[in-house]
């Protein structure tokens, strides 16, 4: 969506795989969906690095609103849970230099039965307009028919735009059509400034390969239509939960980085381990994911149980992700031939070689003749950008 905004992929938090529709306050007071959940986030995100490191929206996802409309047929907030209203939390988020999200429906309800925003696109708009929301996403939860998801999606987009806020649209849509027929992305990516695409991620490693392979096997369609302003959404990150194995947690990150993906954390950052707090942090990873030249990677190739993966990046550069498949045994060496890659081009007459993941080491200067060997744990990655030198 061409409205400025999404230039480089979304970073941020967003609370539903971990929090879910926590609404109990009663007994679970610190996990259920409250405002102090989102303004205690706030302060971790500005406290504890995440803002300087990019990550700069905090974002509600699904069952924040009262049930009812009110008089005027506004939504409005669960008065238990966000006794001081949206607009004083988005206020408290904007005060610590962060941005503000929020979650609604293009259907009659959200997928959690609370309401939706069909028949109200342009009231709700400018509702969060004066909330000072500065992003939306807009769920697909009950339309009637999925033929309207077009001309609903559309018309929020339109809406959203007219309020004369800038407010960066994450968008449903070709997760629901798929269903039906294959989205047209030439109307999404005009549409919405990121769009889900496949599943819900779960907090386990086999919820990221399915997400990972499918996407594998759409990229002819996929990765043409992303780029500045409008990205492929795999869904939340879920390191720094219970479900992977710090391995697992590096082949996310390294993966959502080569596909240009928004990244939006699903953990409590108010606990989370060094490793994965480091992981999230890692000011590399983070620079193939936010590269300017906002081309989203594909695969290149899968080889004895290992998936080569490969994005452009900015001046000629390349980040290589060889990912491990084989859940059995122990490490196993992978031989990367540089002359060998279909961008090997990057290393004629020579290019630097500089492994991110699983640690961080300088591999020098190489050419098209260089073979290196990495060695990879099961479910792990290792994540490598070579970058081309010009005079040698
Ligand atoms: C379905 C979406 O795909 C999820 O990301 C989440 O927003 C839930 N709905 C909320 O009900």
């Amino acid at each position: 969506l061409d409205n400025g905004l999404a230039m480089t992929p979304t970073m941020g938090w967003l609370h539903w795989e971990r929090f879910l529709c926590n609404t109990d306050c009663e007994n679970d007071p610190n996990n259920c969906i409250r405002e102090e959940l989102y303004m205690q986030m706030a302060d971790v995100m500005v406290k504890e690095g995440w803002l300087e490191a990019g990550y700069e929206y905090v974002c509600i996802d699904d069952c924040w609103p009262h049930h009812q409309r009110d008089a005027q047929g506004r939504l409005q907030a669960d008065p238990k849970r966000f006794p001081s209203g949206i607009k004083k939390l988005a206020d408290y988020i904007h005060s610590k230099g962060l941005k503000f999200g929020i979650y609604a429906d293009v259907g009659s309800m959200t997928c959690a039965g609370y309401p939706g925003s069909l028949g109200f696109y342009e009231q709700d708009a400018k509702t969060f307009a004066e909330w000072g929301v500065d992003l939306l996403k807009f769920d697909g939860c009950y339309m009637k028919d999925w033929t309207m998801l077009e001309a609903g999606y559309k018309n929020m987009s339109r809406a959203l735009n007219q309020t004369g806020r800038s407010i960066l649209y994450s968008c449903e849509w070709p997760l629901y059509e798929w269903q039906y027929r294959q989205p047209n992305y030439t109307e999404i990516r005009k549409t919405c400034n990121h769009w889900r695409n496949y599943a819900d991620v779960y907090d386990s490693w086999s919820s990221i390969q399915s997400i990972v392979d499918w996407t594998a096997s759409h990229q002819k369609l996929l990765v043409p239509v992303a780029g500045p302003g409008g990205w492929n959404d795999p869904d939340m990150l879920v390191i720094g939960n219970f479900g992977l194995s710090h391995d697992q947690q590096q082949s996310q990150m390294a993966l959502w980085a080569i596909m240009a993906a928004p990244l939006l954390m699903s953990n409590d950052l108010r606990d989370i381990c060094p490793k994965s707090k480091a992981l999230l942090q890692n000011r590399r990873i983070i620079a193939i994911s936010q590269d300017p030249l906002g081309r989203q990677g594909c695969q290149i190739g899968k080889v004895n149980s290992f998936d080569v993966w490969e994005r452009p990046l900015a001046k000629g550069g390349l980040a290589l992700a060889i990912v491990n498949r084989q859940e059995l045994g122990g490490p196993r060496g992978f031989p990367l031939v540089l002359g060998t890659l279909p961008s090997w081009q990057v290393c004629d007459p020579k290019c630097n070689v500089t492994q991110i993941l699983p640690t961080y080491q300088e591999l020098g200067v190489h050419s098209v003749n260089s073979t290196l060997l990495f060695k990879i744990n099961p479910s792990g990655t290792a994540l490598v950008t070579l970058t081309y030198i010009k005079e040698f």
